[in-house]
Parts: structure tokens; C-alpha cells; sequence
């Protein structure tokens, strides 16, 4: 029931960090398809976003996830390109955000785009932990698909497990000299002060259960009370991407942060000459786990709440702009949202 006061929204977690250190591949782990795939190049040039169901969270995180301990309905991810031509992306990414995981490749440790990425997160003052990625290619390392962190470090030689001690310490040296006080996440007792560190692997899915317990927890502990605002009002989202959909005409991506959309909304969004005030036709709700930019059976819903990434279908979309905001009008004064939409551009 979107109608429901009580419902909490669902976090939006971006995921942000230099190109190649396995964003998406962190993402398709936990989607458990394979994105990255269909990329040019492999290479993330939008911004993405992926629904993950709470229940979805507690099967890959085992026994470090009681879904019981939680009332949060799941994460919603966000990824985004790590190539140094999209600033823009990454900025739009981060200021989405809840909570971040910023992905950094354990051997080739801070990179340009690393930097950038904190930057961002200093300056929303979004909480974040660090995700050390490509464990598996540690020499010597001795894979244990999907396990926690700590059981495949006891699997380690005392040589592979001390390699990766070293270049974990100097992702933790290298956080520091940015002025962030770090240690690796199980040793952190306050995760707003302290920024967590989370060895893993996107290719063997080690550490994986770690990194998404430590996301939850997160979530709950300090997002709760934001997370309790009144998911029934107005929607308010940003285009990620305006699209040519089969049978729908134009549609606009979309990630809605706030509140509810129906199908019979009118909605304000941001366009290329001036604000577009449409009707929506029709909502189009990726599945669970599905990454919106490569879905492509949608389903039709008469409304979605927030956090949600969702295909929308209007007339006159034709001049919406990726980046633009997108309001729901409902029983408000319509001048009022258009100067809200064009206050924001
Ligand atoms: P951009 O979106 O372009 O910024 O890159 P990305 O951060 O999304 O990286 P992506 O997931 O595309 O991965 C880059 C390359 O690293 C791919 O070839 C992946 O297969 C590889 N890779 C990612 N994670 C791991 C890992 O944990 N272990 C190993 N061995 N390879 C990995
Ligand atoms: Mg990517």
C-alpha cells in the first residue's frame, strides 16, 4: 500500500570510485546478471540504478543479515562511471545519495577519480565506507566463493594474508591523508566518525556478505529517522535518462528520492527550453534486481514511493533533460512546482 505513513523509504546507496575498480561488477555479484556485458567497452557511461528486495540482502549476507533485525525494504543502488570524462555523472550520483560505497581496487589503491569521488562525499557529507575490491588477485590468494570476509581469511596463507593486511593499510594511510580517520570495518565502533574499510571480491563474491551487512547496518542506525519521512506526498526524482521506449513514445529514467508517483500524477520536469508540464501515461517498474538502463520488460504500476528507480512515459517528453528534476504536482499549485523545477536548474 503506497498509502501507508508508516512505510520507510528505501536508501539510496551510490556507488562511486575510479574507472575499472569494479563498480558494476560489485553491482552484477549482487544482481547475480551480468551488466558490465553489454557495456562498450566495459566501460559505465550513465548513471544506473538497481532495486535490491531486503530478502535479496539476507540471502547473500547469511547469517551476518537477520532480515528480522531490520524494517528497512531493501537498498536501492546507483551506479556510477569512474571515467574521468564524467564529473557531471558522478556529482548527480552523489548527491542522490543516502550512504555511498566508494570502490577502490586494492592493488592500484587511490586513483584521480578516487579522490573526485571523496571530494563529492566530503562536501554532501554523505556517510560512506570503502569497498577494497579484487582481493582474489592478492598473490597466493586462495579463493572462497561468497563467504564472510573472516572465513576466507582464515583460508589464507600467513604470506597472501599479510599482503593484503599491507595494501589495506594503504588505502587506510591514503584515506587519512584526506582527512578521513579510517580502519578496517570491524574494528569500527562508530561508523559516523570512522570510515569503515571492506575487503572484497566482485569476482569470487568474498567479503560480499560483509559489505552489504555493514550497509544495512548503516542504513538503520543512522538513516532511520530520514527514512521514516512520509513516503505518501508528492514524488520528487531526477531524470538519469531520457529515452525512446517501443509503443511508450519518449520516456525519462528515473530515480524518485521522495515520495509517491501514480499513474494519473501530472508532473513538472525539467526541460531543455523550459519546464515540461505533462501527464503521466504510464509508470514502467523495472524488476526486482534489474538494472534500469538494460531492462526491458518493464512492468506497468499504478504507483511506485520512493527510493525507486522508474521508466516514465508522458507526452512531450521529447525536450526532458538527464539531470533535470521531476516533480509531482498532485493537489498543489501548479505555478508553485514549476518554480520549484526551475529554481533547481
Ligand atoms: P567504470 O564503470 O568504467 O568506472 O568501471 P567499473 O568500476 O564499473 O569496473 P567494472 O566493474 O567494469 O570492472 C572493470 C574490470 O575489472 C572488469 O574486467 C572486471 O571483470 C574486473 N573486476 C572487477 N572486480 C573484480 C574483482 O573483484 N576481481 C577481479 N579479478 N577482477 C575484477
Ligand atoms: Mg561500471
Amino acid at each position: 500500500d503506497t498509502h501507508d505513513p508508516t512505510s520507510l523509504r528505501t536508501p539510496i546507496v551510490a556507488v562511486l570510485g575510479h574507472v575499472d575498480h569494479g563498480k558494476t561488477s560489485l553491482l552484477d555479484k549482487i544482481r547475480g546478471s551480468a551488466v558490465i556485458e553489454g557495456e562498450a567497452g566495459a566501460i559505465t557511461q550513465h548513471i544506473g540504478a538497481t532495486a535490491v528486495p531486503l530478502d535479496v540482502i539476507s540471502t547473500i549476507a547469511g547469517e551476518l543479515v537477520d532480515p528480522d533485525d531490520f524494517d528497512l525494504p531493501g537498498l536501492l543502488f546507483i551506479d556510477t562511471p569512474g571515467h574521468h570524462s564524467f564529473t557531471t555523472l558522478r556529482s548527480r550520483g552523489g548527491a542522490l545519495a543516502d550512504i555511498a560505497i566508494l570502490v577502490v581496487d586494492v592493488n592500484d589503491g587511490f586513483q584521480p577519480q578516487t579522490i573526485e569521488a571523496l571530494d563529492i562525499l566530503k562536501r554532501s557529507e554523505t556517510p560512506f565506507i570503502v569497498a577494497a575490491n579484487k582481493i582474489d588477485t592478492v598473490p597466493g590468494w586462495n579463493p572462497n566463493e561468497d563467504t564472510p570476509i573472516n572465513d576466507t581469511y582464515d583460508a589464507q596463507s600467513d604470506r597472501a594474508a599479510s599482503r593484503l593486511d599491507e595494501s589495506l593499510y594503504e588505502i587506510i594511510g591514503e584515506l587519512s591523508d584526506e582527512g578521513f580517520s579510517a580502519d578496517l570495518y570491524w574494528r569500527v565502533q562508530n561508523f559516523q566518525r570512522n570510515v569503515g574499510v571492506v575487503p572484497v571480491s566482485a569476482m569470487t563474491g568474498e567479503g560480499v556478505p560483509d559489505l552489504l551487512a555493514v550497509m544495512m547496518g548503516l542504513s538503520q542506525r543512522y538513516m532511520k529517522a530520514e527514512m521514516e519521512i512520509d513516503v505518501a506526498g508528492p514524488g520528487v526524482g531526477t531524470v538519469l535518462e531520457v529515452k525512446e521506449e517501443k509503443g511508450f513514445g519518449t520516456t525519462i529514467d528515473t530515480v524518485l528520492y521522495d515520495g509517491t508517483i501514480r499513474s494519473d500524477d501530472t508532473v513538472v520536469v525539467g526541460g531543455t527550453n523550459e519546464p515540461i508540464v505533462t501527464d503521466v501515461r504510464a509508470l514502467l517498474q523495472p524488476r526486482p534486481l534489474a538494472e534500469i538502463r538494460t531492462e526491458s520488460r518493464f512492468e506497468k504500476v499504478e504507483a511506485v514511493k520512493a527510493a525507486s528507480g522508474i521508466k516514465i512515459a508522458a507526452p512531450e517528453l521529447e525536450h526532458a533533460m538527464a539531470g533535470a528534476p521531476v516533480r509531482v504536482v498532485r493537489d498543489r499549485d501548479i505555478e508553485d512546482v514549476i518554480e520549484e523545477v526551475q529554481a533547481e536548474l
